[in-house]
């Protein structure tokens, strides 16, 4: 079995969380690989760490890029993936967090940290902003917070000029998304004295 394989068997048994399963890894992928190619980065690479980047979320929510990078570093040995390029998916799944602030050094892990905002805006972000939501019992209002804290700032920390450009489509239709429930939500909430949030 070669090590995209491997990985993909391995991470597709880990990757039971609601929000980061291993879908959720896949559509990160193919994101990274097409920003590969545009940027002329090492598609090995990044392939690898998207596949790897959120296989301890599973064990740990709060500290997930540590344990994936333990369990990425023994599938890393285990397999027949270039010894070379081995620190340099560490490093991408070390940096590819939002919460923590990180600062992508190499272009692969700029790409990494883009793919993965990318999967947490557009129709895909809000299926998951929801169902995250659910899963950690937030009521709706809650999961709106949600989009203006944090969602709908990622289009501007995008590395590359190509996750500039499907970000800023994805939170087009975020938008759209949002000002369509405020009123509905208008229509059969009683009304109170305070405003609603625009969102333009
Ligand atoms: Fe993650
Ligand atoms: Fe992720």
């Amino acid at each position: 079995m070669g090590w995209q394989e491997t990985f993909e068997k391995i991470a597709s048994e880990l990757m039971k969380n609601p929000t980061h399963d291993f879908e959720h890894a896949k559509r990160v992928c193919s994101i990274s690989i097409r920003l590969a190619r545009e940027e002329h980065a090492d598609e090995d690479v990044v392939k690898a760490a998207a596949l790897l980047h959120d296989v301890g979320y599973s064990i740990d929510e709060k500290e997930h890029e540590g344990k994936s990078i333990e369990v990425a570093k023994s599938l890393l040995e285990m397999t027949d993936f270039p010894e070379e390029k081995k620190e340099k998916v560490i490093e991408c799944i070390r940096e590819h967090r939002f919460t923590k602030g990180e600062k992508a050094r190499s272009l692969e892990a700029k790409i990494l940290q883009d793919a993965d905002r990318l999967d947490a805006i557009g129709a895909v972000g809000i299926a998951r902003c929801f169902l995250w939501s659910g899963e950690h019992r937030k009521v709706l209002k809650e999961a709106i917070k949600h989009f203006n804290e944090k969602l709908l700032k990622l289009k501007d920390t995008m590395n590359t000029k190509g996750g500039r450009k499907m970000a800023e489509e994805r939170h087009e239709f975020m938008l759209e998304f949002l000002e369509k429930l405020e009123s509905e939500r208008d229509e059969t909430t009683p009304q109170t004295s305070a405003t609603g949030p625009s969102y333009r």
